[in-house]
């Protein structure tokens, strides 16, 4: 359903003697929207919401979130649901076309997927490039940007087989080339795809395989990533997947799009999170510590603040932690891991910020980052590849969003304007009369 045609209420602005009327469109759930693409039109004005927290960028199908109630749907599926009885594969499909694939349809996907998961040859050349100790984040953001010089044949936003080929390639190549950016800053041999493998098994085994022996992915280690994947596939218009958004409405190439989100969630307050949430906690060190970083979060003149808490949107848990939560430590049983330190460190900074009046007041609970660093060292990744493996599971939703803009008919380049508070109109002064 089209929210222009939904049931149209009108809704007015009101400024001083003058009032202006706009139509008022209505979600199958969620807030309702004033449209107000008129306004500048006939006041003359603009609205001003610099963080966008009252602003609406887009209509979507494609995921909904609660954050009074901690709910977190992907066309309309709960997330508990998606990642107890499915697997990343099948979410992926759900987000590109909307409905849960049949067992052909499933079985279809899958093919094609694993049959893209090498990369071009020169690839390998191309990281050669790079220094060994580059942030890995800073490589796949690089290396998302350089598939457009690759592949050529589905750059053409305008030609959906083109489009689909472009989405595909990226959901089975980003794997690929972040595992390629760890074996580069481990300085071990890459290790190409195997298509006997499920997509997480595959991604582990280019990670940590090595030429001398055989390996074998853990199944328990093998679902917990496909089940971080699945948390991490999309969520609405975050910070990264509205850049996607911006820099697909100019007509740029997709590959260009999903880097420019990659390049996104790096940011610590967005993706980065997980690994500086893991760095936080390696930080306080010992259970003793804690008040004093609690402290500094809660200090208004400290910009301090605890990495893995809080949200823009979850005003409640954020449904994924908890996921995330279990997830941590099943691995951490399977691995035999009893006594980590900073496991100690979180479970407890989790109980005391969760009854402090600040937190409480301010609604701030763990997120999604909170306990996925702890997972990812667990499962032997470094923390500066916590991001790289948030950019391969959100790959799918950068380009489930890119894929809707494109085909909204009604899609038009985004151009935000400005409050201007800068210097009024003055004449230049030749350099001799400057003082
Ligand atoms: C992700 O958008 C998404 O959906 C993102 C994401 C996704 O899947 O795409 O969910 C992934 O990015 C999760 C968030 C990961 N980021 C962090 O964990 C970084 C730490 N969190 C904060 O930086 C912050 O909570 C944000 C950025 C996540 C949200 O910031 P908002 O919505 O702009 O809220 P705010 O910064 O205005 O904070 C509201 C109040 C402030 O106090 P006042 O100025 O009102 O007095 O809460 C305080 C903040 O000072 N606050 C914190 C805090 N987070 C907010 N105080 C201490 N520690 C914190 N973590």
């Amino acid at each position: 359903m089209d929210a222009k045609t939904a049931a149209k209420t009108n809704g007015s602005i009101t400024v001083g003697n003058k009032n202006w009327d706009f139509p008022v469109y209505k979600g199958t759930i969620g807030p309702d929207v004033l449209d107000i693409a008129k306004l500048y039109g006939e006041s003359g004005m603009f609205t001003y919401d610099p963080g966008f927290t009252s602003t609406a960028s887009c209509e979507s199908k494609i995921t909904y979130i609660d954050g009074d109630e901690g709910i977190l749907l992907y066309r309309g599926y709960p997330i508990e649901q998606l990642a107890e009885h499915g697997d990343f594969l099948e979410t992926c499909y759900l987000l590109l076309y909307g409905e849960l694939p049949t067992p052909s349809q499933k079985a279809d996907f899958d093919y094609r997927v694993t049959r893209h998961t090498m990369v071009h040859e020169q690839m390998s050349r191309f990281f050669q490039g790079f220094r060994r100790d580059a942030h890995p984040m800073a490589v796949m953001t690089g290396s998302i940007g350089a598939l457009s010089a690759f592949y050529h044949d589905s750059t053409d936003i305008a030609d959906p087989t083109q489009r689909m080929i472009a989405s595909l390639r990226m959901i089975a190549k980003v794997p690929t080339l972040a595992a390629m950016a760890y074996k580069y800053s481990v300085g071990q041999p890459f290790v190409y795809p195997k298509n006997d493998l499920d997509y997480a098994s595959n991604f582990l085994r280019m990670c940590y395989a090595v030429p001398t022996e055989e390996y074998k992915p853990n199944p328990v280690l093998a679902r917990a990533m496909d089940r971080i994947f699945i948390l991490h596939a999309d969520h609405e218009q975050n910070a990264s997947t509205s850049t996607v958004r911006l820099a697909g409405s100019s007509g740029a190439n997709p590959f260009a799009c999903i880097a420019a989100g990659c390049a996104c969630l790096w940011g610590p307050a967005h993706g980065g999170a997980n690994e500086a949430a893991l760095n936080m906690l390696a930080e306080i060190g010992t259970v003793d510590r804690i008040p004093e970083f609690v402290r500094r979060a809660k200090d208004k003149n400290d910009s301090y603040r605890l990495m893995g808490f809080g949200h823009r949107v979850y005003k409640n848990y954020d449904p994924r932690a908890k996921i995330m939560q279990k997830t941590c430590h099943e691995v951490l049983a399977e691995l035999g891991i009893k006594d980590d330190p900073l496991l100690d460190v979180a479970m407890e900074l989790e109980k005391i910020a969760l009854h402090d009046e600040y937190f409480i007041e301010k609604k701030l609970y763990p997120n999604i980052d909170f306990y996925s660093g702890i997972t990812l060292k667990a499962m032997g990744f470094p923390t500066t590849m916590f991001t790289v493996l948030f950019a391969v599971a959100r790959t799918v939703g950068w380009i489930a969003q890119w894929k809707e803009m494109i085909e909204d008919p009604k899609q038009k380049i985004g151009r935000p304007r400005q409050l201007y508070t800068g210097a009024v109109q003055r004449d230049y002064t030749p350099i001799s009369r400057r003082k």
